[in-house]
């Protein structure tokens, strides 16, 4: 493990590499020993960096057995070789080099290079992984072509995969095979992939719009095979939208996806070599929510998509990761708009923007989309990085409109096919395609933190005008951005009023700190509704009353506002009433939000889907942004309080609407379907917030019928947070149940993990304590910690308990996970975040477990800089 104090890598200090590399030719030989890798790179200096200067290679955890310089064996004077660098002074402008290491995938805990996963060896590259595996470059800029040949044991791994295209194979002596493969493409090393592993291929074609025939092929453990057929179905949908939306057509020979079941992210876009978590492909009604099947859509759109943005073009340096990360979760976003409710789909957005994104802007961990300086990159695979960084490309069509967007989306694969480029290229292909200045919208690239934005109106009956001022407040000492606000001005009728040229919405681009517009001929006072579909990633303080809240939440031609609306007044309801309660006395909630919530549920033709989401309340994460200092049991049973409030004034159409919905249809997976799943469930869950245990019994009913996933995890979640002990009783019942059933399933047991640890039942952190000895449970695995420690973590009310007990429990596992895989002990490291929004006796415990962490010998960079930036 790396001990030395981390020093910090800054934007200003970019160079070009000493030494371009155009061919990578690598043997991987796999043994029980150890596994040789023998790379040999043709190299030549780079005519763009400074004459003169040394080769640096990256390397880590390499055991180097030879190096190899121009077929001449250097002795060990010949280079320098130190920790994680191997240095070649003196070099010819051109020269091949051959290294040879030995590396051991089986002690690869961290899982990022080559390791061993149940079923073979994987690998992992993004972002310094490569150098895990041989002595290299490891940086995006230097992009090269490879071949790769790899050899192992037939019957254990008897699919040897890379990227490209297969070119020869054959046997070996002693039950062993070879496969070469040769990628066509220049790529950077972080794209880089090799699989040896004993799998069930699941094959398919696609046919691109020019007539290339795609070999497609799903790769999963045996006995899986029946549960790829989603993901397959999502890759060749995604294929057909790329083609269509923007134009672009796959270009490879064989699209290959590899599931596996420890990998610390979602899924890795390698070229022609996608690397999955088993999360993000596995499906089957029986064992796969609803969620999970729209998340497996999203994650193959996103790596897919990747293939054009992020591998075709790909970053200059690890600072311009948006360039990559934001473009292509708005890629795939779109993709979301053009298959379901465009409007249910922007909401789900907007609501884990808010409950991920501003929390982390509002932190330590705060970064602009591009940021300057980081410590150790894989902590910032950021919610700031993708998520603001696709709002950011998002404004950027909002400015220019669909066409344009597009126009310059042609012009950035036009100029930069082929090449490693800067945030400054992709916006320069954007101004350039449609004669637009950009220069005041760099701000989003370059700051740090949420903007807010005030709006005040005025109405002059006499002139029949309505002057609307704007002001951003940019964070503390931060410069103006430029912003696109939409807005449309809702009537006293409810009706939009035209705002020129029968126009109902127009984008305002506000870019100083404050502007007036003025709109003409507007009858009566207007409900400005501002921000439509969430047009600016900003903190609206827009002082709306109650009743004008309740009037956009009914009227609004917008329904991103209308449901938006509804958050608001949910917001001030939760927030006062947490007032009060901490005044020791009882909230009280208006009948006007009760009202406002029957007709959202009763609406007769509304998108189930949408209801669904109107009736969600914003989370407790979210809730806490909004006040000065978070007081965790308050602010839990502020919105319990609520969600129990509206229960009882809507049982009946509550009841009925489940009634409605539970009608025994066969199960299908079309978004109609989804939607009115999603409902009745939101429904069981309102009605288990009362103390009628037929509602218990209704939840287990549908728990012990259901056909699938999505009704039957969604009972057990009822049933598991339920209040009334009779239903809770029936949740130990159901819990039982549930693990007899799916105890060999490994990714619905992480469902079963998680649903203890989110509970809202006091005695969460003691059951969690004991599921971390459960056989179900597995501290080597990336995803049972996420789903039983980092939920946890995520558990609003009990990670903040007063006692500090959760805070210690996180603090526990941080230290120690993070000897055996840094990555993921630094991403629990970030429920930490938020400490300093709570009470000093909460502070005083976080802080005290925070110190403990940083008290640890050997901590690795990554928990250092996250848990060093929390305390500073
Ligand atoms: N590029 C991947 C994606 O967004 C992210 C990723 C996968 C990753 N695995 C990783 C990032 C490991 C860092 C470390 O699709
Ligand atoms: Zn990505």
């Amino acid at each position: 493990m790396r001990t030395e104090t981390p020093t910090p890598i800054y934007l200003k200090d970019y160079t070009p590499p000493p030494f371009l590399v155009d061919t990578v030719t690598m043997d991987v030989d796999i043994r029980p020993e150890g596994t040789l890798v023998t790379t040999t790179q043709t190299c030549r200096r780079n005519p763009a960096a400074a004459p003169g200067l040394p080769l640096v290679l990256d390397g880590e955890d390499l055991e180097t057995l030879a190096v190899v310089l121009d077929g001449r064996l250097l002795a060990q004077q010949d280079y320098q070789l130190d920790g994680e660098s191997l240095t070649l002074s003196g070099l010819p402008d051109q020269f091949t080099l051959e290294t040879r290491v030995r590396i051991q995938p089986d002690q690869n805990t961290q899982l990022s290079g080559f390791y061993r996963s149940k079923n073979g060896y994987f690998t992992q590259c993004e972002a310094q992984g490569f150098r895990r595996i041989t002595w290299f470059q490891d940086r995006p800029d230097v992009m090269a072509r490879y071949t790769v040949t790899l050899h192992g044991d037939k019957a254990t791994y008897p699919e040897l995969l890379a990227n490209g295209n297969p070119v020869t194979r054959g046997e070996e002596d002693g039950g062993r095979h070879f496969a070469t493969w040769e990628d066509p493409f220049k790529k950077p090393s972080y794209l880089f992939a090799m699989v040896a592993a004993h799998l069930e291929v699941l094959r398919d074609r696609y046919t691109t719009a020019s007539g290339r025939e795609v070999q497609l092929a799903v790769f999963v453990e045996p006995g899986k095979l029946d549960q790829c057929d989603h993901a397959m179905a999502a890759l060749k949908k995604a294929m057909a939208w790329d083609e269509e939306r923007f134009g672009l057509e796959c270009d490879l020979d064989h699209y290959m996806i590899v599931a596996v079941g420890d990998f610390n992210m979602g899924a890795m876009e390698n070229k022609g070599l996608n690397i999955f978590n088993t999360k993000y492909v596995l499906a089957r009604p029986d064992v796969a929510t609803d969620g999970d099947f729209e998340n497996i859509d999203r994650v193959v759109t996103h790596e897919y998509c990747h293939n054009w943005t992020g591998d075709r073009v790909t970053c200059r340096d690890w600072f311009q990761l948006t360039l990559k990360e934001g473009l292509t979760v708005f890629r795939d976003q779109e993709f979301g708009f053009d298959r379901h409710n465009p409007t249910v789909a922007r909401i789900r957005e907007v609501r884990g923007l808010r409950a991920a994104q501003y929390p982390e802007d509002a932190g330590p961990m705060a970064h602009p989309i591009r940021p300057r300086v980081y410590e150790e990159i894989n902590n910032f695979y950021t919610a700031t990085v993708y998520e603001k960084g696709a709002e950011v490309i998002r404004m950027i069509q909002t400015l220019v409109g669909r066409d344009g967007f597009r126009k310059g989306l042609d012009l950035y694969f036009q100029r930069h096919d082929g090449q490693a480029v800067t945030c400054e290229d992709f916006v320069a292909a954007m101004a350039d395609a449609n004669g637009y200045d950009f220069a005041p919208f760099m701000t989003w690239y370059h700051q740090a933190g949420t903007p807010r934005l005030q709006a005040r109106g005025q109405y002059d009956g006499a002139a029949q005008r309505y002057t609307l001022t704007l002001r951003q407040l940019p964070p503390e000492g931060g410069q103006p951005y430029l912003m696109p606000v939409a807005l449309g001005l809702v009537g006293p009728d409810g009706q939009d009023m035209d705002l020129g040229g029968g126009a109902t919405t127009r984008v305002l681009e506000l870019s100083a700190l404050e502007q007036s517009f003025v709109f003409e001929a507007i009858p009566a006072a207007p409900v400005p509704s501002l921000l439509r579909n969430f047009s600016a990633p900003v903190i609206l303080e827009a002082e709306y009353s109650d009743a004008q809240l309740t009037h956009l939440l009914a009227h609004d031609s917008d329904p991103f506002n209308r449901w938006e609306a509804g958050q608001r007044l949910y917001g001030h309801l939760i927030l006062d009433a947490i007032r009060h309660i901490t005044q020791g006395v009882a909230p009280q909630w208006p009948e006007s939000v009760a009202a406002a919530a029957r007709a959202v549920l009763t609406a007769p033709d509304a998108d189930p889907a949408f209801i669904t989401e109107a009736l969600t309340l914003p989370t407790e994460a979210t809730l806490a942004e909004a006040m000065g200092q978070v007081q965790p049991e308050a602010l839990h049973a502020a919105r319990n309080g609520l969600r129990r409030f509206l229960a009882e004034n809507l049982e009946s159409e509550l009841l009925a609407r489940y009634r409605a919905l539970h009608d025994g249809k066969a199960y299908t997976i079309d978004s109609p379907a989804m939607a009115r799943r999603a409902l009745k469930n939101c429904c069981l869950a309102y009605l288990n917030e009362l103390d009628d245990p037929r509602y218990g019994e209704l939840a287990k009913a549908q728990f012990d019928g259901a056909d699938n996933m999505t009704d039957q995890f969604a009972a057990l979640a009822v049933l598991v947070n339920a209040l009334a002990p009779a239903a809770r009783a029936l949740g130990e019942t159901a819990l039982a149940q549930f693990r007899e059933r799916w105890k060999d399933e490994a990714l619905v047991m992480d469902k079963w993990l998680s649903v203890q640890a989110t509970s809202r039942q006091p005695d969460v952190l003691e059951r969690v304590r004991a599921l971390t000895a459960h056989p179900a449970f597995d501290a080597a695995n990336p995803n049972k910690i996420y789903a039983l420690i980092r939920s946890f973590g995520a558990n609003h009310r009990h990670f903040h308990a007063a006692d500090g007990s959760g805070y210690r429990f996180i603090a526990a596992w941080i230290c120690r996970l993070d000897p055996k895989n840094p990555q993921v002990a630094s991403r629990l490291a970030r429920c930490f975040d938020r400490w300093k929004k709570f009470d000093p006796a909460h502070q005083a415990h976080a802080q005290a477990a925070l110190r403990d962490i940083l008290t640890q010998a050997g901590l690795s960079a990554d928990v250092r800089e996250v848990v060093g930036k929390a305390l500073q």
